[in-house]
């Protein structure tokens, strides 16, 4: 309870992952594509526009822009600590929830996420997605995450490898590889993640696991196809959405790659 310093030191109740809520339901209408890709298996495509590269003055009209043609909303939560940028916060996600129609994903480069996650799923993100890097209690954040009816992610910056966190995949609904170091917009794409995307496909597929594969940083329709064939079902974009004249078309243009190299 912030500003009760003895509730704070008591361990919160367990939360019950297991149960699916009406909360749940915000995660959209997306239902698994099948693919012909041999090493993928059946998967579907989705795109998640990044806000972080849109007009902040006109959020919800930047929103209903993608809202027929993307999946998810992308919200950059940014603390300038855990990467060295401000954006915005939990009244803004209460906001958004409120004026857009997609579902939020919201992708947390905060320091204690163990502390502030859960909040964000209550404030309606439809996913929350910490980082393994800030996090101390990961498990114990990711099933809070699920007990609040959101999805519940896990990221890794690119010098951060993803056998540890095997063990986790069943505590996940989603794995974040960002392709880019966290932080700003615009950054060229790091070709040297494709290896650890294929890794964590292997992974995912071996261990039957119900996880989606999202990658963020530089992508574009110049990047997009090596990502999903490396094994990526879910794309983060922000300036080959939001920099495009039409931003629309751009999602379905990106769209149209990834299932051509998926499939
Ligand atoms: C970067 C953010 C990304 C960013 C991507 O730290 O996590 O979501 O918006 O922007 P682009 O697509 O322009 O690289
Ligand atoms: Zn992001």
């Amino acid at each position: 309870m912030p500003g009760d310093g003895k509730a704070e030191l008591t361990e919160p109740p367990p939360p019950d992952a297991g149960e699916p809520t009406p909360a749940r339901a915000r995660s959209g209408p997306v239902g698994p594509v099948p693919c012909g890709h041999p090493k993928l298996g059946t998967v579907a495509i989705q795109i998640s526009p990044s806000i972080l590269s849109a007009d902040f003055a006109h959020l919800a009209d930047e929103a209903a822009a993608v809202a027929d043609s993307a999946d998810w909303l992308h919200v950059d939560v940014m603390d300038n600590h855990f990467v060295p940028n401000l954006t915005l916060g939990l009244p803004i996600v209460e906001a958004l929830h409120k004026a857009a129609t997609l579902p939020l994903d919201c992708h947390l480069m905060i320091e204690d996420p163990d502390r502030w996650a859960p909040a964000y799923a209550e404030a309606g993100a439809g996913s929350v997605t910490i980082h393994a890097e800030a996090a101390r209690a990961p498990v114990r954040t990711l099933r809070s995450i699920r007990s609040q009816g959101a999805r519940a992610g896990l990221a890794l910056n690119p010098a951060t490898p993803i056998e540890p966190y095997a063990e986790l995949l069943p505590e996940l609904d989603m794995l974040l590889l960002m392709t880019v170091e966290p932080g700003f917009g615009g950054q060229k794409f790091l070709d040297v993640v494709l290896p650890k995307i294929r890794r964590t496909r292997e992974l995912i597929r071996d261990r039957e696991a119900a996880v989606w594969l999202q990658v963020d940083g530089g992508v574009s329709e110049e990047t997009i196809e090596r990502c999903a064939e490396a094994g990526a079902d879910v794309f983060v974009a922000g300036s080959a959405v939001y920099g495009a004249q039409d931003p629309a078309g751009a999602v379905e243009a990106l769209r149209a790659r990834a299932e051509r190299a998926a499939g």
